[in-house]
């Protein structure tokens, strides 16, 4: 008897604990480098909240914006190590894993948001799994919008910018973008961007409106020129082995959030981007200068040959089959 009650309390405790474990949520760091009024920001918040309604009890999302958890540089290994479970870096921090993704820096490649959008539904979506071999999964692509020039020097044509030093995200594109209108590039992590313009480290750099707005650019930056020369876009990135590992049930709910929340933040970006503009505006504290159609013509002139020296790395074809995106 005694053994019994034994045997039934142990298989009793057992039991709990089981049942215990089974009840812990898994948990989701998501990391990012923006603030929370951005694009990313509010993706990620909507990606926590979706999760969190639909998954209750089963999914914890913590959300780390603003560099808080990891910034540019240890992210991806922090990721690889399973220390984080997603990041929504820009396309520009892919390099080291897949020189075709070097497609989206290319200065003047895309035309509008549009273009962007129909090559990642055509030839894109390969890339999103492009890095599987290396243990990193994309999930969706994210959008920011288009890139605009800083300075502290009033730029309409690119021989205003000759010699200046620019800051670029961690990408030979981008490099090569700026030794092309004979300025300095140099590469620095977004969280070291505004004291890096507002000790003069570097003169001006590029990104867009809500990047520059949210982070208080237009106190260190007299300029901004309205280029729409090139792209911020993201890829939501997660573990390989983390995402393959997750029960079935709860990975195909969090696809499902992961498309609605896509769909969401590249139908809100623009808006964002465009109230960003115009807080900078309002604030007074820099000009906007907006190009004519000879200008603008000039700094494509000189950016694009750029897209030549990359033609090796990313394939004639893709550069092609982007380049016909702008045509709806
Ligand atoms: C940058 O480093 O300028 C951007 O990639 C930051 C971001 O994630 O939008």
């Amino acid at each position: 008897m005694f053994k019994l009650t034994r045997a039934l309390f142990c298989a009793a405790t057992l039991l709990t604990a089981g049942l215990a474990q089974a009840a812990e949520p898994i948990v989701i760091k998501f990391a990012h480098v923006v603030a929370e009024n951005t694009p990313k920001g509010q993706g990620a918040l909507l990606f926590k909240k979706l999760a969190e309604e639909r998954l209750p009890g089963r999914v914890k999302v913590e959300v780390y914006p603003n560099s808080s958890l990891f910034g540019d540089g240890k992210e991806m290994e922090a990721l690889l190590l399973g220390d984080v479970q997603m990041l929504a870096p820009s396309l520009a921090k892919f390099e080291q894993y897949t020189k075709q993704i070097q497609i989206y820096d290319l200065p003047f490649l895309f035309n509008d948001m549009a273009a962007v959008d129909r090559f990642q539904a055509a030839q894109g979506k390969a890339l999103l799994t492009a890095m599987q071999g290396k243990g990193i999964l994309g999930l969706a692509y994210w959008h920011n919008g288009l890139k605009q020039i800083s300075a502290n020097k009033a730029l309409h044509v690119p021989g205003d910018a000759r010699g200046l030093k620019f800051r670029v995200q961690a990408s030979s594109v981008l490099e090569e973008q700026f030794k092309a209108i004979r300025a300095n590039p140099r590469k620095m992590s977004f969280a070291e961007v505004y004291q890096g313009l507002q000790t003069g480290t570097v003169n001006g750099t590029e990104n867009t409106w809500s990047n520059y707005e949210s982070q208080k650019v237009n106190e260190v930056q007299k300029y901004f020129t309205e280029s729409n020369h090139g792209l911020i876009d993201y890829m939501v990135i997660t573990n390989s082995k983390f995402w393959d590992g997750l029960p079935p049930d709860i990975r195909g709910e969090l696809e499902k959030i992961m498309a609605e929340v896509t769909v969401e933040v590249n139908k809100q970006a623009e808006a964002l981007n465009q109230s960003a503009k115009q807080k900078i505006v309002d604030a007074r504290t820099s000009e906007v200068i907006a190009l004519n159609p000879q200008e603008r013509g000039q700094w494509r002139e000189a950016m694009k040959p750029v897209w030549k020296k990359f033609e090796g790395d990313i394939g004639a074809d893709l550069i092609d089959a982007a380049d016909k995106s702008n045509q709806p």
